[in-house]
């Protein structure tokens, strides 16, 4: 049987595991938000930076991509990739994933999410929200292993521009940080 994983920040442009399909689609009943805190990939320990992860809410969706792995090979792959890059997301869900805004049928029933949780007995660097600002401040000042933690925010504000899905969290955080480096570079 094939497995789906399904990519809402850095995975919709660098999954890093071979697949054979990827569809453009949604999951319900989550948001995307910045909330998680990351020490390893775009911030360090001394100084965080801010990732995405889902918060649960009534009605909304949240739009990404699914990816297909079908060789037992390549989901060994997938398996030992994700585990090492999401290892800051401490849980992992199986949901349903839509293609089909209009239509309650599910496209793939069980894709594979990872989700960063607001319990800090087993997500120590869980964040939570904050004032936007505060937020935009941080994700200027914050730089990890995987680079600036707004090359990450500006990616993923491209990568769903480029999929034809706005979302108004990730544009309202990039204008931010758009307003606080532009302030910056004229002092
Ligand atoms: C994802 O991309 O789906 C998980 C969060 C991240 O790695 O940015």
């Amino acid at each position: 049987m094939a497995m789906w994983v399904f990519g809402y920040g850095s995975l919709i442009w660098k999954p890093g595991f071979p697949y054979d399909e990827k569809l453009l689609g949604f999951i319900r009943g989550y948001r995307r938000v910045f909330y998680q805190g990351s020490t390893d990939h775009r911030g360090t320990p001394a100084f965080p930076g801010r990732t995405v992860t889902l918060e649960p809410l009534r009605g909304e969706v949240c739009w990404g991509v699914a990816y297909k792995v079908s060789k037992e090979e390549d989901k060994k792959i997938a398996l030992e990739h994700l585990e090492v890059r999401e290892k800051q997301y401490d849980k992992t869900l199986h949901l349903d994933f839509f293609t089909d805004p209009t239509s309650a049928t599910p496209t793939v029933c069980g894709v594979m999410v990872y989700l960063a949780s607001p319990d800090t007995r087993t997500n120590m660097n869980y964040l939570g929200p904050a004032p936007l600002e505060d937020i935009a401040r941080q994700i200027v000042q914050a730089a990890g292993p995987s680079g600036p933690n707004r090359d990450y925010l500006f990616h993923l504000e491209d990568a769903l521009n480029t999929l034809g899905c706005e979302d108004a969290h990730v544009r309202d955080l990039a204008n931010a940080v758009r307003r606080i480096l532009s302030a910056e570079s004229t002092c």
